[in-house]
């Protein structure tokens, strides 16, 4: 075991899209986190939006129940997802921004523009004792803002590498890539640590993995899809693998 461990939060919102499809409990996302914790995940990861087109509140209910592994809550910065982060007081609070007309979480949070805003905000979320991460770009004042409000965690918004990486950019996705290590090593040098995650896939992890600041990853849609092919178990345990077999080089 690497003394430097990189965690795997598998994220079931999308469980949650396909049941909602049909309006009905199947498939549930409470058998797929547990399928996950024992293919290996080493939390869950659940975004409760909004709009509750995915996941839902009875979901976050039934997952605080029955997980083993620590919840990664996902939520927008509103008073309505405070009081329901304060009430379950989850593992990890992830701040996300949120638009109701995005397919998914297309960018990462403005912290430095509110940042007396998300401060007040993020601040009663510490005193229940969840660890609060925030879902930024590569991009050095929004971490230095996120270190300023006393976040203890930032997530690196790694949708823009891997959507280069699917279109053949190479240059692009390079260019991402040095941002996220830069990015990276200048937030743990301010005592962050440093989580990654959106769009990974086995094709786009190994580098991320290899980042020695990054100690875990949050990935959901490519897993899930993936699991259609080889069932969730085989699909999480190649994407631990790869992980593995980044880090073992690190
Ligand atoms: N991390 C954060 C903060 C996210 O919002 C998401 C998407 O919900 C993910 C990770 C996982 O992204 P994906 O589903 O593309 O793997």
């Amino acid at each position: 075991m690497s003394d430097n461990p990189l965690r795997l939060g598998v994220n079931i919102d999308h469980v949650a899209t396909v049941r909602n499809a049909r309006g009905g409990a199947y498939p549930d996302p409470l058998r797929a986190a547990k399928l996950a914790e024992e293919a290996g995940a080493d939390g869950i990861t659940a975004h409760l939006r909004e709009d509750r087109r995915h996941i839902s509140d009875a979901d976050i209910d039934g997952l605080m129940e029955v997980l083993s592994v620590p919840l990664n809550f996902e939520m927008a910065a509103t008073p309505e997802m405070q009081q329901i982060a304060l009430r379950h007081k989850p593992h990890a609070v992830c701040i996300v921004p949120e638009k109701r007309e995005e397919r998914t979480t297309e960018g990462g949070l403005e912290v430095a523009r509110e940042e007396n805003k998300l401060a007040h905000f993020i601040a009663p979320l510490r005193d229940v004792g969840c660890r609060v991460s925030i879902f930024i770009a590569a991009d050095q004042r929004q971490i230095e803002a996120a270190h300023r409000i006393g976040a203890e965690v930032i997530e690196l918004h790694t949708g823009a590498y891997c959507d280069a990486v699917s279109e053949g950019h190479t240059d692009v996705a390079n260019r991402e890539l040095d941002s996220l290590r830069e990015m990276s090593a200048f937030a743990h040098s301010l005592g962050l640590e440093v989580h990654a995650g959106h769009g990974l896939t086995y094709d786009t992890v190994q580098p991320v993995a290899a980042f020695p600041e990054v100690r875990e990853l949050n990935i959901g849609h490519f897993l899930i899809g993936e699991a259609i092919f080889r069932g969730l178990t085989p699909a999480i345990a190649e994407m631990r693998r790869l992980m593995d077999e980044a880090r073992a080089v690190v």
